[in-house]
């Protein structure tokens, strides 16, 4: 408990899925959280549950930046962390990508998180510091050959975090940058994929939990428990680092 205690902590894509996972387990440790997303019926309720505050926000738009940062400062006066973790998993290959699919997800991937990035790093700056937390995925260590556009996102998020903080580092900000990289995990994205690529639909299995098993695929609060870690002083040497979550998958 209060591993995180009073810091404030902005998740994007936090009505579903792996924000949702952390936007919980940080409440519990006691952060004030802020959580955002299209999706404000779902946001609003999860925030509702555990005493959050829900703004909505496309992160894919440059002045939806401005203005969450804007509330936070006036509301908070102070910002710890921030999760960039909104996210779309868009199933296409090298031959089947359109731009329409391309830009779209580098715009919410790469434009949001690095308009994320920005912005917090001008307000923490002003409060002491903080920590950024960059939602990669092994995807940016191996490429997946149907999610094209997602690899060359999350592995251009990897490079760009270490370049955030080893600038933050170099410039004295108090700021660390790292990068979180789960492999397949059981959130609707997920089950989506393996739904249209191997044709199994968790939702209708007999045993789901007994199926993830069987497939290898983690829990989200497994990811929750390294951002808590992340947003917390425990990681305070942990910087530029790329913080992999498969259970091996992508060492053998
Ligand atoms: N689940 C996995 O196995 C896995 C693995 C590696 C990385 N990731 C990454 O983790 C993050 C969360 O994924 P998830 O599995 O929880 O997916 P999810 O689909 O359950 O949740 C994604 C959330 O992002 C929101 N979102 C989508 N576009 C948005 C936008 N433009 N602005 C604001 N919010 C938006 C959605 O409304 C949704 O609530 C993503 O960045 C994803 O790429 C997931």
């Amino acid at each position: 408990m209060d591993r995180v205690k009073n810091k404030v902590v902005i998740i994007t894509g936090a009505a579903s899925g792996l924000g949702e996972a952390d936007a919980r387990m940080l409440a519990a440790e006691g952060a004030r959280v802020v959580m955002t997303d299209i999706n404000v019926d779902a946001g609003q309720t999860i925030a509702n549950e555990i005493g959050a505050t829900f703004y909505q926000q496309d992160v894919a738009l440059e002045e939806s930046w401005h203005d969450l940062m804007g509330k936070v400062e006036e509301h908070y006066g102070q910002l710890d962390a921030l999760v960039n973790n909104a996210g779309v998993g868009i199933i296409a290959d090298i031959e089947t990508t359109t731009t329409e699919v391309w830009r779209k997800t580098l715009g919410i991937h790469l434009d949001g998180t690095f308009w994320g990035c920005q912005s917090a790093i001008a307000l923490m700056k002003k409060s002491g510091g903080g920590s950024i937390i960059n939602m990669s995925s092994t995807a940016a260590l191996v490429g997946i050959p149907s999610f094209l556009a997602y690899s060359a996102a999350k592995g251009g998020i990897r490079s760009m975090t270490k370049s955030i903080a080893i600038h933050c580092k170099q410039q004295n900000l108090n700021v660390r940058c790292n990068s979180v990289h789960p492999g397949s995990i059981n959130t609707p994205m997920v089950h989506n994929a393996l739904k249209k690529l191997v044709g199994i639909d968790m939702a209708s299995e007999e045993d789901p939990e007994m199926m993830r098993q069987k497939l290898g695929v983690g829990e989200p609060n497994d990811v929750a428990h390294m951002i808590v870690y992340l947003v917390s002083d425990e990681s305070k040497h942990i910087n530029g680092a790329e913080m992999v979550i498969d259970n091996g998958d992508t060492v053998i």
